[in-house]
C-alpha cells in the first residue's frame, strides 16, 4: 500500500487539486484509493461533493470517538473512498500534542488498512504542524506541488529542511518530489521557474500540471476532472502524473484486472433479484451460452472494482452465475467482457455515463 502525502505549508499551490485528481485518476484505472482530507478547510471533501462539515471524519477518528470504518465514505468517485475533514481538525494539533505517540497516530490507523487499498493519498493542511508531521511519518512518498512564484521557492527550502530533519530523527526515507502546478508553457516566468526547480537538489516530476480553467470549474461542481472534463488536456496531465509516480502499481492493478475468471457461457447475461436476508438482497447475474470467455461485473455496489471480493462466481453446467448481496436501491453497473468494459447487452435499462457510453441500470 503506497501512502502519498501531498504537502506544502503554502496555501493555494494545488495540494487539494493534486490530491483529488491524482486519487480519481488512480481510481478510474481500477486502483483502490483512500483519500484523507487533513485540512480543517475540508476542501478535498467539498471538491468531491461531500459535505465534510456534517460528517465524522479524521478528527473524530484521531479523537477515538469513531472507528476507521465509521469515518470512511465509500465510493465518492469511482474507486475512491474518502475520510472527510472539517473545521474540527483545527483542534487536532492540540489533541495530538497530548499523546505520547503524537507523530505516529495517523500511521497507526493506516497500518490497520494494509491490503484494503492500493494507495492512500493525504491532502495536508497549509501548515507544518503535527497533522503534516503525522502525514510525513506515515508516507512513503511526498509530493510538493509548487506554483510558479518566487515565494514558493522560499517555502520549498524550509519544507525540505523539515523533511530532512524528520527523516534523520525518525530514520524514515520517503521519496520527495516537487510538482510544477499551474504551469503555463507560454509564459517566460513559468519556464524560468521550471528551470529553477530543476536546479534544486530535490527531484522534480517530469510531468507538469498546466494552468486550466477546467480545474476551478470541476472544483465548483464538486467533481474530479475525470468526471467533469474527462478529455481535457489537464486531465491527461494527471493521468501522466499517476503513471510517473505509481506506474508499477498501476501495472500490477491492470494485470490483476486482466486475470478474469475462465468460463464457457453461451447466452447473453441476464440480471435478476432472488432472495432477501437482513435487509440485503441477493442479486444473481446469470450468463448462459455466451460467445465470450471471461466476464466480470463492476458497479456502484462494488465500488466499480471488477469482481471485487463480494462478488461470488459459480460455474455450473456451462453457465456462470455471479452473486452479490446489496441493499435495496438502484445501481449503475457495467460488465467487463474479455477485458473490455461495456454495458450489459441483455439489459435494456441504461443511462449515459461520463465517457460518452452507457452504464446499465438495475433496480434491487
Ligand atoms: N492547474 C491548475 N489550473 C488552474 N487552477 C488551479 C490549478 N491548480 C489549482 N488551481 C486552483 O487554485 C486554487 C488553489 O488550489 P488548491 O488545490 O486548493 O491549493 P491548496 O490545497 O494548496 O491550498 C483553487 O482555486 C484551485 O482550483
Ligand atoms: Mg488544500
Amino acid at each position: 500500500m503506497h501512502i502519498i502525502a501531498i504537502v506544502n505549508q503554502k496555501g493555494g499551490c494545488g495540494k487539494t487539486t493534486t490530491a483529488i485528481n491524482l486519487s480519481a485518476t488512480l481510481g478510474q484505472q481500477n486502483a483502490r484509493v483512500l483519500l484523507i482530507d487533513m485540512d480543517p478547510q475540508g476542501h478535498a471533501s467539498l471538491g468531491l461533493g461531500v459535505a465534510g462539515a456534517e460528517l465524522a471524519g479524521l478528527y473524530e477518528l484521531l479523537k477515538g470517538e469513531y472507528r476507521l470504518d465509521e469515518v470512511i465514505q465509500s465510493g465518492v468517485t469511482r474507486g475512491v473512498d474518502l475520510i472527510p475533514g472539517n473545521i474540527s481538525l483545527a483542534a487536532a494539533e492540540h489533541l495530538l500534542a497530548e499523546r505520547p505517540d503524537r507523530d505516529r497516530q495517523l500511521a497507526q490507523h493506516l497500518a490497520t488498512l494494509e491490503g484494503r487499498y492500493d494507495c492512500v493519498v493525504l491532502d495536508c493542511p497549509p501548515a507544518l504542524g503535527l497533522l503534516s508531521v503525522n502525514a510525513l511519518r506515515a508516507a512513503d512518498r511526498v509530493v510538493i506541488p509548487v506554483e510558479p512564484s518566487l515565494y514558493s521557492l522560499d517555502g520549498i527550502e524550509r519544507l525540505r529542511e523539515t523533511i530532512h530533519l524528520l527523516a534523520s530523527q525518525y530514520d524514515i526515507q520517503p521519496s520527495v518530489t516537487l510538482l510544477a502546478n499551474m504551469f503555463d508553457v507560454r509564459t517566460r516566468i513559468a519556464r524560468n521557474m521550471f528551470e529553477m526547480l530543476e536546479s534544486l537538489p530535490t527531484d522534480l516530476c517530469a510531468t507538469r500540471i498546466r494552468n486550466s480553467v477546467r480545474v476551478r470549474e470541476a472544483a465548483c461542481h464538486g467533481a474530479p476532472l475525470t468526471d467533469h472534463a474527462p478529455r481535457a488536456p489537464v486531465t491527461g496531465d494527471f493521468r501522466e502524473l499517476a503513471e510517473e509516480l505509481l506506474g508499477s502499481m498501476l501495472q500490477r492493478v491492470r494485470s490483476e484486472k486482466a486475470q478474469a475468471i475462465e468460463m464457457q457461457p453461451d447466452n447473453p447475461p441476464a440480471a435478476r433479484k432472488v432472495d432477501e436476508t437482513h435487509n440485503l438482497k441477493e442479486v444473481v447475474f446469470r450468463f448462459d451460452n455466451t460467445k465470450f470467455k471471461r466476464v466480470q461485473i463492476a458497479g456502484e455496489f462494488n465500488n466499480w472494482i471488477p469482481d471485487d471480493k463480494d462478488v461470488e462466481t459459480e460455474i455450473r453446467d456451462g453457465s456462470v452465475q455471479k452473486k452479490l448481496r446489496v441493499s435495496p436501491g438502484g445501481y449503475e453497473y457495467r460488465l467487463v467482457i474479455d477485458g473490455v468494459w461495456q454495458q450489459d447487452p441483455a439489459n435494456p435499462e441504461a443511462t449515459p455515463n461520463n465517457m460518452g457510453e452507457y452504464n446499465s441500470l438495475i433496480n434491487v
